[in-house]
């Protein structure tokens, strides 16, 4: 059984905390990086605090704090979007002309940075979100892997535009160009790795940019401010800081944003860009909320939908944009799954991100209240509360919740829980599981469980027309970070896979000239004169 108490004492006193794992003092960011600059801050600062708790001799919890960031206002995000405009100077800058072999050499300087502050960032993701070390370092070197393999799609891509093609007399050249000044921001709970899925093909591409940190997950940036400003020309990356709600509506209503990237809430993002006076301008590349379902059906083998169920649902205690936030279970199966699934369930740990083999750790701030509220209201409309200690909270540790049988009318039914509270819908036909996915807001990926070909032949024709993933037996999950990760509806905007994201972040443009012969003479010209970084033929290998 675990209580609150139980709960509680999983928190370290302050002496408990392993050596290893402890930061070496409080972290006070006092600067920004802007046009180049590594500008000092005096200007006010916001708290760091850790979704870990501290206990304290007389048994109460205290918010540790981490360190603080800067928060500026209006004045520094002009500051910093002036410095990314000036930096793609219309697109005449020194980024968005450079070549792309230049631009990859900067990028494989920034990424040699990068991984020589491996062990202070991977600490400063277990401390800011309270992922597990061994998810810490999996998102590091995920990241670093993404980087790499950018970088090697860039080089073909690039290498594929390095030649002329003639049609019908016309002598052509096309080219993926940056699209200008691109706003970023990122998820709290893939702070380095989303961000970065967007940030450096951004970057790549030739687009300069002005970068707002997450909420929760903003001091792991500060390590790398130095190898940014070091890596990149002057103003081709600038950080901000502060109210996003103040100070991003400013950004996108100066019409100086080309391309807003967001990974956050579908609410968040159709009121930014209805912000911009020109909509036709802004390009969005956004990977926003899902309600991710798993269908499983009365042939399926129990065992295995239970396991991939488990982790689909609770990894990251489930804050993971691909979780499977919604159980829909055949009838005739449903208790034995729901059995199967609670007796795993309490198999698995909960404590702090260093104990070994932890899988369920605190949540940010507020979190733990929001799953509290979910699971009463759930309640008050009829589920039970199917596991023993479900819903137990002390501070920011919240004990996983099954609830069942969850139905229509109940929050958890269709918001985004994104936290440990786990709704199991039992349903007699399967129609009702499809018209589950065909009603969501949400159109990201489902994961169908049965052995039988007809079964998930006939429901695989139409989902794949209302998500963009259908899991065959397994959780939803990005990766291979190859495969395309998008989703409908109000799941995604683009596609970020390795390749399609410096798609996302460029548009084609093209040379064009008449095929007689004083074009010939003009291009060979500027080819073998190496005149021109759009026009020539250079392979880089
Ligand atoms: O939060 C959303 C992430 O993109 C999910 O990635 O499926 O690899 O955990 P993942």
């Amino acid at each position: 059984m675990t209580d609150t108490a139980q709960l509680t004492s999983l928190f370290p006193l302050e002496s408990e905390i392993p050596a290893e794992h402890r930061l070496a003092g409080e972290i006070d960011q006092r600067v920004t990086l802007v046009s180049g600059e590594l500008k000092k801050w005096e200007g006010p600062v916001q708290a760091v605090v850790s979704p870990v708790h501290i206990r304290t001799a007389d048994g109460s919890l205290k918010a540790l704090k981490l360190g603080s960031v800067p928060t500026g206002g209006i004045p520094e995000a002009e500051e910093a979007l002036d410095a990314a405009v000036a930096a793609y100077d219309s697109g005449r800058g020194v980024w968005p002309t450079m070549t792309v072999a230049e631009r990859i050499a900067c990028m494989q300087t920034f990424t040699k940075e990068m991984v020589a502050r491996r062990t202070e960032i991977v600490r400063l993701i277990m401390w800011e979100i309270a992922k597990s070390l061994p998810d810490s370092e999996k998102e590091f070197d995920r990241t670093v892997d993404y980087i790499r393999a950018t970088i090697d799609a860039l080089r073909d891509l690039d290498n594929s535009a390095s030649r002329f093609t003639i049609v019908e007399g016309t002598i052509g050249q096309i080219r993926r160009t940056p699209l200008g000044v691109v706003l970023c921001m990122g998820p709290y709970n893939y702070p380095l790795n989303e961000t970065f899925a967007t940030l450096i093909p951004a970057l790549l591409m030739g687009n300069t940019l002005v970068f707002k940190p997450p909420r929760f997950g903003s001091l792991l940036f500060y390590p790398l401010l130095e190898a940014f400003r070091a890596a990149f020309p002057k103003g081709v990356i600038n950080t901000v800081y502060g109210k996003g709600s103040e100070i991003v509506p400013y950004m996108l209503e100066s019409g100086k944003v080309n391309a807003l990237t967001l990974i956050g809430s579908s609410k968040v993002a159709d009121h930014l860009k209805k912000l911009h006076p020109k909509t036709n301008r802004l390009r969005a590349i956004l990977g926003l909320d899902a309600k991710n379902a798993a269908i499983v059906l009365a042939d399926a083998d129990i065992e295995l939908a239970v396991k991939e169920c488990i982790t689909g649902s609770l990894s990251f205690n489930g804050q993971r944009c691909t979780a499977l936030k919604m159980l829909l279970v055949h009838k005739s199966v449903a208790d034995q799954f729901t059995k199967r699934y609670v007796e795993e369930l309490a198999k698995l740990k909960i404590g702090m991100p260093w104990d070994k083999g932890v899988a369920i750790t605190p949540l940010p701030s507020g979190k733990a209240e929001y799953m509290a509220e979910l699971v009463e209201d759930a309640r008050s409309k009829g589920a039970k509360v199917i596991n023993p200690d479900g819903g137990v909270a002390s501070a920011s540790l919240f004990y996983p919740a099954v609830l069942y049988p969850v139905a229509e009318g109940m929050k958890i039914y269709r918001e985004e829980q994104f936290g440990p509270v786990v709704p199991v819908v039992p349903f007699e036909d399967v129609e009702t599981a499809l018209e589950y996915v065909i009603t969501s807001e949400h159109g990201q990926q489902v994961s169908i469980f049965s052995s039988s070909p007809d079964d998930i032949g006939h429901l695989v024709d139409p989902l794949v027309n209302q998500v963009c993933r259908v899991n065959i037996n397994c959780q939803c999950q990005r990766g291979p970070d190859v495969f395309p990760f998008t989703g409908r509806k109000d799941s995604a905007e683009g596609t970020l896979s390795v390749s399609d994201a410096l798609r996302s972040f460029s548009i084609r443009s093209m040379i064009a000239a008449k095929q007689t012969d004083a074009s010939k003479k003009l291009l060979d010209d500027i080819v073998r004169g190496n005149k021109s970084n759009f026009i020539n033929t250079n392979f880089i290998f």
